[in-house]
């Protein structure tokens, strides 16, 4: 059943999605259909490579995250998050990445579709900011130790930018992280990435997080026909922040991938497509099987 709704996905997809040659029209004649840069596509695949990283269940403590230092690792065992925080000196960035969805106890918390407050240590967020009842659970359960160790990262290395990072789970985590540690470092450099993300928050919540953190530190990477940036729908109340980034077709590329408009959620972007769930697409970003790690 939900091969073939993938099929069928994929059909109406192929049947959608402009023809090389129509890619090149709609770039003369609708600036949001722009191919990102290779500056752009290179971080978002960069980015990635720890979001992967962090699936390495056998050696939890990747000890080189993309060859950079491992600050400490990030854990919970009753909400069961899992994450660590590395420092790459060469950037100068001091980067949270989030694990995704692998036990039972990571379902039942994207089960909990309920949205409440988005009350959290160190948020100031405004009255009527709403979040998935589940994903904050999970990030208030390592929120005070991740802002602990990044404040003390900070301390010694106060010019360095705070990425966050994750895939699926782990995005709307990344996400979370992301708000939250501007909040708390609000003086600090602050971009997040995230894969494969679902809908977070509520319309309050994606405003919150562009204008906080703006729309051009967001990096919202969705590969083709991903069921899970759709699964959680509108109709229950939530909004996608911005900045996804689409990569329509295989293999991913530079020149596959669009960047959508700042609204969040852009009709023209994978908006389009029906919701198959979790999905091959889902599984594989930039060519890369989420869960291969990059760690030495
Ligand atoms: C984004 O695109 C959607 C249609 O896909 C449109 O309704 C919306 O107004 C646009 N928003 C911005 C900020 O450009």
């Amino acid at each position: 059943m939900r091969l073939s709704l993938a099929f069928a996905s994929f059909l109406f997809f192929s049947s959608a999605i402009a023809s090389p040659v129509q890619v090149g029209e709609a770039v003369t004649s609708d600036k949001r259909s722009e191919t990102v840069s290779s500056a752009v596509y290179n971080d978002l695949v960069f980015y990635f490579k720890y979001a992967s990283s962090s699936y390495d269940i056998f050696s939890p403590s990747c000890p080189r995250p993309n060859g950079n230092t491992l600050v400490s690792t990030i854990s919970n065992l009753i909400t069961d998050t899992q994450g660590f925080i590395a420092r790459d000196d060469n950037r100068k960035e001091i980067v949270v990445v989030f694990r995704g969805s692998t036990s039972p106890t990571d379902f039942l918390t994207d089960a909990a579709l309920l949205l409440v407050p988005f009350i959290s240590p160190g948020v100031n967020a405004p009255s009527g900011t709403l979040v998935h009842a589940g994903f904050l659970l999970a990030w208030d359960s390592v929120a005070s130790s991740v802002i602990s160790t990044v404040s003390s990262q900070l301390a010694a290395h106060p010019d360095y930018t705070i990425v966050t990072s994750g895939h699926s789970l782990g995005g709307a985590l990344s996400s979370l992280a992301g708000i939250s540690l501007k909040q708390n470092f609000p003086n600090s450099k602050l971009r997040m990435y995230t894969y494969g993300q679902p809908r977070t928050g509520n319309k309050a919540y994606a405003t919150f997080v562009n204008t906080q953190i703006g729309v051009n530190n967001l990096f919202r990477g969705v590969h083709t026909f991903d069921g899970v940036p759709t699964i959680i729908p509108p109709i229950l109340g939530y909004v996608h922040h911005a900045t996804e980034y689409w990569s329509t077709i295989d293999p991913t590329s530079a020149l596959t991938t669009r960047q959508c408009n700042a609204s969040g959620e852009d009709l023209t972007c994978s908006d389009a497509i029906i919701s198959t769930g979790i999905n091959p697409p889902h599984l594989v970003y930039y060519n890369i099987l989420a869960s291969t790690p990059f760690c030495s």
